[in-house]
């Protein structure tokens, strides 16, 4: 009889409107990225935990720190389930860039999560899977509202409000979204605690930005549900200008939503944790949005992807 094995997949989000000010009870609207994607495959192996990873590879038991939000919740389930730490392997491929505000750390938890229940054939709800990525998210951000365990698990586009029940929303928009990669790393959690630092510091200059964020995030909900592409575009770059009064952006973020703009985009900002990683850009065509992705590479971002965010191609 062959080995079992067992597979948990993942997708990447995206974050369109709505980062940081979500942490403080504002909505946030996000969907999810299936062109890139996390594949956790769980075989038999006699011995401890092992893990395999682009990051390491050896014992689960002396992982190093930055997977140190993994490792716990392998330890915790595990525990959960009375099963000792052995006998398995954890093989983690994934095509979302980490550290670049793609939910690639919620990605790799929730794949490995579902291949961990599959393996051993315990049943797994969407509450398992908010509670165990929750564990590790907190290891890693400090403080996550929740908004990537959710989008990546629904796999739907999201109107999220941190405690309420998940909004699905239809995203779809006669429009085309440009993610580019600025090739640095983000850094959620400093930007997220350098948020908290500046409203402490200035509580009436820092909530009034928060709930402007959260009041461009509900346009941005009636732009899309009226398929207003330009109206969208501009409550985004109205975002990316908040966004960076908050201390969220860098000068390479700036420069890309910068080169876009002058380019012809309808808007863009970036998306995620921020300090880097990536930025997102709305195009009316899909030449426009093939035209400013050259101009973005040409201007030092390191990935570009192209979204059809819903204009009929007629089959073709
Ligand atoms: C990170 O992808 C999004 C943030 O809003 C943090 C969070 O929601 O936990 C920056």
């Amino acid at each position: 009889m062959e080995d079992k094995k067992a597979v948990g997949t993942a997708t990447g989000k995206i974050i369109l409107m709505g980062e940081h000010a979500v942490v403080y009870g504002e909505p946030a609207l996000a969907i999810p990225f299936s062109t890139t994607k996390v594949v956790a495959t769980i075989t038999k192996k006699e011995g401890p935990i092992s893990l395999d990873c682009v990051f390491y590879k050896g014992p689960l038991a002396h992982a190093p720190e930055r997977l140190l939000g993994l490792k716990t919740i392998i330890e915790k389930i595990m525990e959960n389930f009375d099963r000792p730490l052995k006998d398995i392997n954890i093989k983690i491929e994934s095509s979302i860039p980490p550290e670049r505000g793609m939910g690639s750390s919620a990605a790799v938890a929730i794949a490995t999560i579902r291949a961990l229940y599959d393996y051993f054939n315990w049943s797994l709800s969407n509450d398992d899977l908010v509670r165990w990525s929750d564990i590790s998210e907190k290891i890693i951000h400090g403080n996550p509202s929740g908004l990537d365990a959710a989008v990546i698990i629904g796999e739907e586009s999201l109107y999220y409000i941190k405690g309420k029940p998940f909004i699905p929303f239809h995203c779809q928009l006669d429009a085309y979204l440009i993610v580019a990669d600025t090739g640095e790393k983000g850094h959620t959690r400093e930007a997220v605690e350098g948020v908290r630092e500046l409203i402490q510091s200035n509580p009436d200059q820092g909530q009034a930005w928060i709930k402007e964020l959260g009041d461009l995030a509900n346009s941005a909900k009636t732009s899309i549900e009226e398929n207003n592409p330009s109206l969208l575009g501009k409550l985004m770059t109205g975002a990316h200008v908040i966004l960076d009064k908050l201390g969220v952006s860098n000068p390479t973020l700036n420069q890309l939503v910068n080169v876009a703009l002058d380019n012809g985009a309808l808007g863009a900002k970036l998306t995620g944790g921020g300090r880097g990683g990536c930025m997102i850009v709305l195009t009316s065509t899909k030449e426009k949005a093939k035209l400013i992705a050259g101009s973005l590479l040409d201007n030092g971002a390191k990935d570009i992807w192209i979204h059809n965010m819903g204009v009929s191609t007629n089959g073709k």
